[in-house]
């Protein structure tokens, strides 16, 4: 049911210091920061050939990532998306299997401009995983 790996989010507290370190010492592919003022986030994304990892830090008084943060001073994974094709088909399949969807199962625009849901973490070994649909 679910495809490719699309990207893999850390939580950070500083991105000017998580990108120089992935940068420096990882030797990755690191874009500039970008401000995702209607997702509560400030995002750096780093371009793998096999995927990408979004290092997130909180952006504005209520980001998503806050309470994270609070509980992972030092940053963390936050959650991994999942690239689906038909993102409501997806959802009815997990909420008739008992699986939790965050929000109360509406997809929203994620940061790709794609419909995106995220799957209670306590229902999937303590991951907060994301859906994402693409099309095409
Ligand atoms: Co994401």
């Amino acid at each position: 049911m679910i495809g490719r790996i699309n990207h893999i989010a850390i939580a950070v507290p500083d991105l000017e210091a998580a990108a120089s370190q992935w940068r420096d010492q990882l030797g990755a592919d690191c874009s500039a920061p970008q401000d995702l003022p209607e997702h509560g986030v400030r995002i750096v994304f780093v371009s793998q050939p096999n995927g990408k990892v979004e290092l997130m830090e909180p952006l504005g008084d209520a980001s998503p990532i806050a309470s994270f943060l609070e509980r992972n001073p030092e940053g963390g994974m936050h959650h991994i998306c999942f690239e689906v094709d038909d993102i409501i088909a997806t959802r009815d399949r997990l909420m008739a299997g008992g699986a939790r969807v965050l929000g109360g199962g509406a997809p929203t625009t994620g940061a790709h401009g794609n419909r995106v849901l995220f799957l209670h973490p306590k229902d999937f070994c303590g991951t907060l995983i994301e859906l994402e649909e693409v099309t095409g």
